[in-house]
């Protein structure tokens, strides 16, 4: 894994204060065009799906329309009460899957797998990569009460910027999760012991859960510029480690360090199937993995490429997807009102 630079990682960690592009070295101002490249990409991709998104609309309303004016008066009530059956029908549903998923997550603050959201990485992370941990957050939490096995979710060091704009997401204040200002290792200190801080950099493979056990997840975006920080982290705390068992169920066309709403995805999909192999395929996205094939089976092969995935980029391109995908699904949910309603 190459050692991030100085430059670029000054640049990105102070984001808009970043020294103007001629003084950047050449690399981190490649790294600087690429990143507004992907931005400008992005809202391209915006404006062209709200763009979409409005045109439906309009032909829906003109379908609608025509479909009123052509009918007869007796079918014109008909058509209006069908529709606004339908509506309360839908409305009814929502409402009792809302009431589920309450009733779900009640009841993983009693007897679900805890797993923390480590927020103590505030200060090593760029306004723009905060706001993507929290889209992940909320990502994590609306997947979360989906599950029919949820987790215990906590979030913990929750202050400063990851905190004001935690606070800022619609329902927020309503959500059915643990949230702590200390560190885990003060908020649950009787339970040091039974700690386990999942990172890529572990040596430990994490074979089973144990309800025992918390897991704990880095709440960071960095594109790996920290390679390491929560192994050394662990260390530091005398608590253990462990990393997901990826390399035994698949191989990866990029680096194996995930973001937290996939770490936490992955998880939840295992405590619903006892499967590895499901859970990874159904989170990680299709075109990171490689082939089906064990690495046992290709050593030499996986070694090429985690080479090629330990560079910062291949680590971007997955955060920078997984914004994406994240942001496609918080529109979702807003709409199912997964993550607007209560809890
Ligand atoms: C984007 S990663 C942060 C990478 C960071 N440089 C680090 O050292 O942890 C977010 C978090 O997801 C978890 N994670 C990502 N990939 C993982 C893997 N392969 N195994 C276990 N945990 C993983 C870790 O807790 C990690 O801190």
């Amino acid at each position: 894994m190459e050692a991030p630079e100085e430059d670029s990682q000054a640049a990105v960690a102070d984001g808009e204060d970043a020294p103007p592009a001629q003084k950047l070295s050449k690399n981190a101002r490649k790294k600087q065009q690429k990143q507004e490249f992907r931005e400008k990409r992005k809202a391209e991709r915006k404006a062209a799906e709200k763009e979409k998104k409005k045109r439906e609309l309009e032909r829906k309303r003109r379908e609608w329309d025509e479909k009123l004016a052509g009918a007869s008066e007796e079918e014109r009530v008909r058509l209006v009460e069908s529709r606004r059956e339908a509506r309360r029908e839908r409305m009814e549903q929502r409402s009792e899957e809302r009431e589920m998923k309450i009733a779900r997550l009640r009841g993983a603050t009693e007897v679900g797998q805890k797993l923390v959201l480590d927020l103590e990485f505030g200060h090593l992370m760029s306004p723009s990569e905060i706001h993507s941990l929290v889209h992940q957050v909320m990502y994590c939490y609306a997947v979360n009460g989906k599950s029919t096995s949820p987790a215990h979710l906590w979030l913990t060091g929750c202050t400063g910027e990851i905190d004001s704009q935690l606070k800022k997401l619609p329902g927020y204040e309503k959500w059915i999760i643990e949230r702590e200002s200390r560190s885990y290792i003060d908020a649950l200190h009787h339970e040091k012991e039974n700690m386990v801080y999942l990172t890529a950099d572990a040596e430990v493979e994490l074979h089973e859960l144990d309800l025992k056990k918390i897991y704990i997840i880095g709440g960071l975006v960095d594109r790996n510029r920290w390679k390491g920080i929560t192994q050394r982290k662990a260390k530091e705390q005398g608590i253990q480690s462990a990393k997901l068992p990826i390399g035994g169920y698949l191989k990866m066309s990029s680096s194996k360090v995930l973001t937290v709403n996939q770490v936490v995805e992955i998880l939840l999909k295992f405590l619903e199937t006892k499967d590895w192999k499901a859970s990874f395929f159904k989170v990680i996205p299709q075109r990171k993995i490689c082939e089906e094939e064990p690495e046992s089976r290709n050593e030499d092969a996986l070694t090429d490429i985690e080479e090629a995935g330990d560079e910062g980029d291949a680590d971007s391109g997955a955060e920078e997807n997984a914004e994406d995908e994240v942001e496609g699904e918080r529109k979702r949910m807003r709409m199912e009102g997964t993550i607007d309603g209560s809890g």
